[in-house]
């Protein structure tokens, strides 16, 4: 069959490295097989799947079990992050070593929707991490001062009456652990960042001199954000609809426009989606019982459209930069990324500038509604992906 690519730019298959599954233990949500789907129609060949799953992907059986799961739906690779902790508990170090060594081959570790907030776990988290070659991914926020959040602590959250949670609380974490990161000489990647402040410690963190070792903050540091975080402020919880729940919360224009340019000049590495399905029980609710987090995977690349391409901030080879190659370099991806070899299976999504398309809860692949961006139209559309040579998806629809 021949793809007419009449007028579509060809980009190297995305790459998210935040990604929740829901797989085991929400089903009622997300699955492997649901997740997977909607990431192919969203471009994206290559997804790891966060560890906060029931139980937990805290030891070998279950990285196992999401890795082969995900070899068996067959749309994406699917590689599972093993949590740094217990049972996320944050206490004990899990034993990193052994998902390092099973078959799904993990690298990357994190506890995210905890923080590894216990500056002496992470220093040997970091170590043991550095040891395997692995990466730790650190959702960043001082748990002590979000006790009882609900919203950016600001303007918005203070007219609203929404308990604040302070960006200080992202930016105190992600100073330490820069710090931290370098004293031991271990890579260290942040997790949707969302503040204007985190920017600036990630660019004074990038220009640290060497330490004896010769190891440069700029080549253990990388740093990721969210697609709603390029978009979305925190005026839109004016309607409390629980849709706009998330964690870390939506901000303010100016930490808007702050993550914009971050992303431009690199000193946000890469845009990842923190696709967060959740039950409509858990968001057709009151906002504070809501749980936070959104559906992301079809909407990024449109979003980033919007935010980056749109605005002159980014070109389609910088949209290929954080959306493909970077995030590829950062997990250490060998056959993701990048152009092809000769005689190589493709990795490779084809999108439609010129497309516009409105978002439709319903028609997206997710068993879980909660996106944003229902009745928006948006710029940019995938129209093929196509994963280790195959076409996974085409005009809107999953190829199995
Ligand atoms: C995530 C989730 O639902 O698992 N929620 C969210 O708001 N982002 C956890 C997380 O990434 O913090
Ligand atoms: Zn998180
Ligand atoms: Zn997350």
């Amino acid at each position: 069959e021949v793809i007419d690519a009449d007028g579509l730019i060809a980009l190297p298959g995305f790459v998210d490295l935040h990604t929740h599954l829901r797989e085991p233990g929400r089903e009622d949500t997300e699955t492997i097989a649901t997740g997977s789907a909607a990431a192919a129609l969203g471009g994206y060949t290559a997804v790891f799947a966060m560890a906060n799953t029931d139980p937990v992907a805290d030891n070998a059986v279950v990285v196992e079990h999401v890795w082969r799961r995900g070899r068996e739906v067959g749309l994406v690779d699917v590689h599972p992050v093993g949590a740094v902790t217990v049972g996320l508990g944050g206490e004990r170090l899990a034993e990193l070593g052994t998902m390092a060594r099973s078959a799904a081959g993990v690298r990357i570790f994190s506890d995210d929707g905890h923080c590894v907030f216990d500056p002496l776990i992470m220093r040997r988290a970091l170590e043991y991490s550095r040891a395997l070659g692995g990466v730790i991914a650190q959702h960043a926020e001082e748990p002590r001062l979000t006790v009882g959040a609900q919203a950016h602590e600001g303007e918005a959250a203070a007219r609203l009456g929404l308990a604040g949670w302070p960006a200080v609380a992202e930016e105190s974490i992600v100073a330490r652990d820069c710090l931290l990161a370098q004293h031991v000489g271990a890579r260290l990647h942040i997790c949707h960042v969302s503040t204007a402040g985190t920017a600036d410690v990630l660019r004074w963190a990038r220009r640290r001199p060497a330490d004896v070792a010769g190891r440069t903050a700029e080549a253990l540091l990388s740093a990721e954000v969210t697609p709603h975080h390029l978009l979305l402020t925190d005026e839109r919880l004016a309607s409390y609809d629980p849709v706009n729940k998330v964690n870390p919360p939506l901000r303010t224009g100016s930490d808007v426009d702050a993550l914009r340019t971050a992303l431009a000049e690199g000193v946000i590495d890469c845009v990842a989606t923190d696709h967060a399905p959740h039950a409509a029980q858990d968001k057709d609710c009151e906002w504070a019982a809501a749980r936070p987090g959104m559906l992301g995977l079809q909407t990024a690349l449109s979003i980033v459209a919007a935010t980056m391409v749109e605005t002159g901030l980014l070109d389609w080879r910088g949209v290929a930069r954080v959306m493909s190659e970077r995030p590829a370099e950062i997990a250490g991806l060998p056959d993701q990324g990048r152009p092809l070899a000769v005689g190589e299976p493709a990795n490779l999504v084809l999108v439609d500038p010129a497309a516009r398309w409105t978002v439709r809860a319903e028609e997206l692949a997710s068993i879980a509604a909660n996106t944003p961006y229902e009745g928006m139209e948006l710029p940019a559309r995938v129209v093929t992906t196509i994963f280790r040579g195959r076409v996974t998806a085409h005009e809107g629809k999953v190829q199995d």
